[in-house]
């Protein structure tokens, strides 16, 4: 499986240049090939299928066959874009889990996995990167943890847990993670994440102050009953859906969104 054409190395250069870098969730070879042709540099086969395409109420239910699937699918789109796969629940909690998970993501087509939280974790990614696989961390609200955290909610608004989100990061860093998704935080949280880290980080609801943003696809095409604040309907005023990401990368790069209105 050769890839596709950008790599990790250019999406950091697009942080040390100040570029922000436009990310999307995508699920299947029609979607994939239009985020392409817009410009969206990473696609995420995010376990938020659970939610949007399978009508699960959390993304704890996912598991790895059926992000393996969704990865094949994008995969067959793509020629640029970057594809990062969502590590489901279970499927990382200790190192040989952990890697016979991203093997099998790899095979599919990832050019990168993803896992959430820290602690345990450090470890596990320590263990993944010194074997060659490519890992890009998940830190503020992290949705696998649902229960635990008591339902969907912003994180990290107290200074300890702030304070306790940047050691994590700064962690995940160190252990080899070369990219870090951040979710529902503050934006000064947001901000001084990306600019500790000389990893992209990536925000949603996490700011302006970040490296790039990613959106879940159905959210930003407003799909769905009543968007969250950090969501913005790209899909409004817009001709066709291409338009609709085309629209959302330009807004990314531009620094237009996330607007004030989307911040926490
Ligand atoms: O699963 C997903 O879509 C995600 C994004 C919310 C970042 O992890």
């Amino acid at each position: 499986m050769a890839g596709t054409s950008l790599t990790i190395h250019e999406l950091g250069a697009m942080k040390r240049d100040g570029e922000k870098i436009a990310m999307l969730t995508c699920y299947d070879a029609t979607f994939a090939r239009a985020m392409d042709r817009a410009g969206v540099d990473i696609v995420l086969v995010g376990d938020s299928l659970g939610m949007v395409v399978q009508g699960r109420s959390s993304t704890v239910g996912v598991d790895l066959a059926d992000i393996c699937y969704h990865v094949t699918c994008v995969e067959r789109g793509l020629e640029r874009t970057f594809l990062l796969a969502d590590m489901p629940f279970g499927s990382y909690h200790d190192e040989a889990t952990a890697m016979s998970s991203a093997v099998r993501l790899m095979g599919a087509g990832a050019a990168m996995v993803k896992l959430e939280g820290a602690g345990p974790m450090i470890d596990v990614v320590d263990y993944l990167t010194d074997r060659g696989v490519a890992v890009c961390g998940h830190l503020g609200l992290t949705p696998q943890s649902v229960h635990q955290l008591g339902g969907f909610k912003v994180q990290a608004r107290e200074e300890v847990a702030a304070g306790k989100l940047l050691q994590d990061a700064r962690a995940l860093e160190a252990a080899g993670a070369q990219m870090l998704v951040v979710e529902c935080v503050p934006s000064a949280v947001g901000r001084q994440v990306s600019t500790t880290l000389d990893i992209p980080v990536i925000g949603i609801g996490a700011g302006s102050g970040c490296d790039g943003q990613v959106l879940v696809m159905h959210d930003m095409l407003g799909l769905g009953d009543g968007l969250p604040k950090f969501v913005e309907d790209f899909m409004a005023g817009a001709a066709t859906v291409q338009r609709a990401f085309e629209s959302f990368v330009l807004a990314v790069r531009e620094g237009r969104f996330p607007g004030p209105e989307h911040e926490y």
